[in-house]
């Protein structure tokens, strides 16, 4: 009869193979694993619907906003697993607050250069074929600070303002087929129903390819702060013109410079002129383990992990390095690779205890390569704080403190 291999043997040579570890699971007692047992013999009731564990604290970070109903809130980057962002910690960006819409009462209209305008209830758009699909939202100005040379403190002050979930709802080309666009219909106007009424001009071509009328999120109905019931998601493109709480979209000739297309959302370059209509996000990536906020027990192994995007595609590579940018080593893929979706990567990496910084950089499957912050402000300048993509760095100091300067 074989012998099963002792825990202790396969911890020794685990250990051998990595390297030392910097800590070592606790060696089992004779009396087995040591948790905490449950006081009473019976564990909590049911209940129909669940929340997380009392011990799990990790949240959304925001800060009072000077004028109400408007600001945003940075999902926890650091804290997550895998490529979903639970529905709960979902980045927020609001105008006018969240408003509470009854689904009963709400309704899309869509009109303009059409056939044969239509009015659309919840009921309506729920008999559709639906779609999912798992795609990133993401905050023109998320990473803004990085750009001004103010880097946020951890993952969720520096590149808080993305989430990743998956979408369901029918695509906006089923009901675009429904009222016929005339043929000089060339862009639309999407409408939310909060009080800011938030408008986007949006091209038709980007709304016939891959854009949803989703009103699921993580396998039920979308949170009130993500738009419920109805809401735009526009794969890889800018968070803003995701417009929430959706009620009209009106199909044009040109795009009609909305609020948020002329005095927000542009990019002021340095000749003075301003860059507009810029949606798609590049492709950027973040370690989120070892970050800026945590630290290193000692030297030793540890894991390198992280989340790139692209709002064009695929991320295809990421590569990290340990030596100010000057070699770079290619890591895994360890998760679902999506288009136009959150990846996860890995790296194992041996800290010898130095002062080093931490920083990646992605390629998606158009080649484009994830750049410098000097590459982009000597381009872009400093006025202009949308659509910043640069390199970030975590610096690991000698006491294992990590942080972002
Ligand atoms: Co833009």
């Amino acid at each position: 009869m074989r012998k099963d291999i002792s825990r202790r043997t396969f911890l020794a040579s685990t250990a051998a193979s990595l390297g030392a570890l910097s800590s070592l699971p606790h060696e089992m007692s004779r009396h087995g694993p040591s948790g905490t047992p449950s006081s009473s013999p019976l564990g909590a009731p049911r209940r129909p619907y669940g929340d997380r564990s009392p011990y799990e604290k990790s949240a959304r970070y925001f800060k009072p906003s000077s004028t109400p109903g408007t600001g945003a809130s940075r999902t926890p980057l650091q804290d997550l697993h895998g490529i979903i962002t639970p529905s709960a910690l979902h980045f927020e960006r609001h105008h006018a607050g969240v408003p509470q819409i009854d689904p009963r009462h709400h309704e899309l209209m869509i009109h303009g250069l059409v056939e044969r305008p239509l009015i659309f209830t919840m009921k309506d758009i729920l008999r559709l074929p639906p779609v999912s699909h798992i795609h990133f939202l993401e905050c023109a100005g998320n990473t803004a600070s990085d750009q001004l040379g103010q880097p946020g403190s951890d993952p969720q002050m520096s590149h808080g303002l993305l989430s990743c979930s998956e979408w369901t709802g029918v695509s906006l080309k089923t009901l675009l087929d429904q009222v016929g666009p005339r043929p000089k219909a060339s862009w639309l106007i999407a409408e939310g129903s909060d009080a800011s009424r938030l408008s986007r001009s949006l091209p038709l071509a980007k709304a016939l390819d891959d854009v949803i009328v989703a009103y699921g999120q993580n396998g039920e109905a979308l949170r009130p702060e993500q738009g419920y019931p109805l809401r735009l998601i526009v794969p890889g493109w800018e968070g803003n013109v995701n417009i929430k709480w959706l009620g009209r979209i009106d199909l044009v000739d040109q795009p009609y410079m909305t609020r948020d297309e002329a005095a927000f959302y542009t990019d002021l370059v340095p000749n003075g002129k301003a860059r507009m209509f810029t949606f798609v996000m590049e492709a950027k990536s973040v370690i989120t383990r070892p970050a800026g906020g945590q630290h290193l027990d000692g030297p030793g192994f540890y894991e390198i992990e992280g989340m790139a995007w692209s709002g064009r595609g695929s991320i295809t590579r990421v590569e990290v390095s340990t030596d100010e940018g000057k070699t770079w080593r290619d890591a895994e893929l360890s998760s679902l690779v999506l288009p136009k979706a959150v990846a996860r990567f890995r790296l194992p990496w041996r800290w010898d205890g130095s002062e080093l910084s931490l920083q990646s950089r992605c390629t998606d499957d158009t080649g484009y390569v994830q750049p410098t912050r000097d590459e982009l402000v000597s381009v872009r300048g400093l006025n202009g704080t949308d659509h910043y993509n640069g390199i970030k760095a975590w610096y690991v100091h000698r006491d294992g403190k990590v942080s972002h300067v």
